[in-house]
């Protein structure tokens, strides 16, 4: 700590080879930066063709490891895309096993969305197209299959996504991939003695792109990164050993309104920040990021107190060097400072909540795995329905002592409050992950625009992948709900799919089903067929027709002294 307080005044410290053994030995390097990091290819246009296939990668010299790769041996290309194009996907799986492919961050249709829904066997292809709604960002694409996330992530089934936009600000940033706008793609590996990945929970060598011990030549200037945290589980604290000229520009889902100055990065898995770096006092240096994780709080992957307490491998709790920049002359015409103002959000108002929420991650005595309201992921089940259009607030308890990066599909969401307080400015722009912290609690606000699919649902989660691959989800169905109706009292139920094939939803829209004391099916010759009681809390119950043949069934709803019948189609 004084070595950095002590050095924080000086600007161009790339000279001093005093100092810079000094930060050496304040910072554990177990790992040498001898490797140019690999920049991904980028596929622009509106068609993109991704080949999703086992590889082998020379990471370490010998043997080549096993890897996936798509359209190369690790990692994916660099999707640009632009908002308002339509563009056509085409995924092919050459793996052995079935795979999905999600594009992480984006609104799309549930059916295109890429979730444990939407299986690509091995050898064939899914084409979902959609149009591009989101503004200009950063997000990602990896596969989703249920169980299996966190293995084929690990071993490289993953690429960036950078969306363009008309905001006439992106002219003004750095915009020139690979020139002075860069993704990094943080994970962390590990390798067994034949240099194949040992799959792990947290490994203990740093990877940026694919590359191991990276080094980045960066031009003299203001430079830009799209930073993705692609790890299974490790958090990341980004900075500089010195005091140096970053501001975070951008959040998951879009650019933040004002530039952020800031010296730390705090990155949870499949977390996305863009940082713009000042390098143009600095020719000629060579120097390190560092993740702190000396800093970290407790509960969080990584920290010197991390869950199931001290470190476990060479990397936790300590600050150790993710990347090194080399930093080169300035291109010709540089970008030399950024706007002040960069992106106008309008989160939806609190006042306007048609719905709120309560997830509540939990554990039991074995310590694993975690449940989100005291449930395991079922395929089957759908947790919650959602109107379309809906303004919702959810709010995201913590009961364990792990900090779970708790993740939404469809959507971007604007944090409320964490524990009652302001978020910090960082996370105060578009997001779709979120760190809970152990014990706290994290309320947003968002709104189900655009899309409906009463059969495929959209999936929450830890981005954790060991936690979520061992139940940590969650399903969701946005519904334009036909058939709600009104009860006195205000409450409101309905019933979806409808025509349903055999299962469907009664749903109450507002409250739950507590004072409910009975939901019955009766067919049209005035048989009640199915009585089924409610438990307390809980605002969704799913009945299933199969016993019964196609046609009209009135569902009663008896509650106190009074009953509410909703009408369900039966169809082939
Ligand atoms: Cu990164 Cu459910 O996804
Ligand atoms: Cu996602
Ligand atoms: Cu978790």
């Amino acid at each position: 700590m004084n070595i950095r307080l002590s050095l924080s005044p000086l600007k161009g410290w790339g000279c001093s080879f005093l100092l810079a053994a000094l930060l050496l030995s304040s910072i554990g390097y177990a790992q040498l930066f001898p490797n140019p990091m690999h920049v991904p290819d980028t596929i622009m246009g509106t068609t993109f063709n991704l080949v999703v296939d086992e590889s082998k990668k020379l990471f370490i010299a010998g043997d080549s490891s096993d890897t996936y790769g798509i359209n190369g041996d690790y990692l994916g290309p660099t999707l640009i895309m632009n908002e308002g194009d339509f563009v056509q996907m085409n995924v092919t799986n050459n793996l052995a096993n079935t795979t999905t492919m999600h594009w992480h961050g984006m609104h799309v249709a549930p059916e295109d969305d890429g979730g444990p829904h939407t299986p690509i066997a091995p050898g064939e292809t899914w084409s979902p197209d959609f149009t591009v709604l989101d503004e200009a960002t950063t997000f990602w694409y990896h596969p989703h299959l249920h169980h299996y996330t966190a293995e084929q992530v690990y071993f490289g089934a993953a690429g960036m996504i950078l969306i363009r936009d008309n905001n006439p600000i992106a002219n003004q940033l750095p915009h020139t991939y690979g020139v002075d706008e860069f993704p990094l793609i943080i994970q962390d590996k590990s390798f067994d003695t034949l240099n194949q990945f040992i799959y792990t929970e947290m490994a203990d060598t740093m990877m940026v792109n694919g590359t191991l011990g990276p080094y980045l030549e960066v031009p003299g200037q203001m430079v830009r990164f799209h930073i993705l945290n692609a790890s299974n589980q490790r958090v990341y604290n980004l900075g500089f050993p010195f005091q140096f000229d970053m501001w975070q520009i951008g959040s998951d889902g879009g650019l933040l309104e004002q530039p952020l100055p800031t010296n730390r990065l705090y990155i949870a898995p499949g977390e996305r920040a863009e940082v713009v770096i000042d390098f143009s006092s600095q020719i000629g240096w060579n120097g390190p990021m560092v993740s702190f994780n000396s800093e970290m709080g407790d509960g969080v992957s990584g920290a010197p107190n991390g869950p199931g307490g001290g470190p476990n491998n060479p990397l936790d709790g300590v600050d150790f060097q993710v990347l090194e920049f080399r930093v080169q002359p300035p291109t010709a015409n540089p970008i030399t400072s950024i706007p002040n103002n960069l992106n106008t959000l309008s989160p939806p108002q609190e006042i306007n909540t048609d719905r709120y929420r309560t997830k509540t991650f939990t554990v039991d005595s074995t310590g694993f795995p975690f449940y989100i309201n005291g449930e395991l992921m079922d395929m089957a089940v759908f947790n919650d329905t959602v109107l379309l259009d809906d303004i919702e607030v959810w709010t995201l308890i913590n009961e364990t002592d792990i900090a779970h990066p708790w993740h939404i599909h469809d959507i971007q969401f604007f944090v409320l409050d964490i524990n009652g307080n302001q978020p910090p400015p960082h996370l105060r722009g578009r997001k779709d992950v979120v760190l809970v912290e152990p014990f706290d609690t994290i309320r947003y606000i968002t709104q189900f625009t655009d899309f409906t699919n009463d059969t495929v649902p959209y999936m929450f989660h830890c981005h954790n992948l060991f936690h979520e691959d061992a139940g940590m989800m969650g399903q969701f169905i946005v519904t334009t709900g036909v058939g709600v109706e009104e009860l006195e009292e205000g409450t409101a139920f309905y019933a979806y799919p409808n025509p349903t094939l055999n299962r469907f939803n009664i749903v109450a829209h507002e409250g739950n089903f507590s004072d409910i004391n009975t939901i019955e099916v009766w067919d049209t010759r005035g048989r009640r067929l199915v009585t089924r009681v409610p438990a307390p809390g809980v605002n969704q119950l799913e009945i299933d027709l199969s016993p019964y043949p196609t046609g009209l069934y009135l569902i009663r709803v008896n509650y106190a002294d009074q009953f509410q019948t909703l009408k369900v189609m039966k169809a082939k």
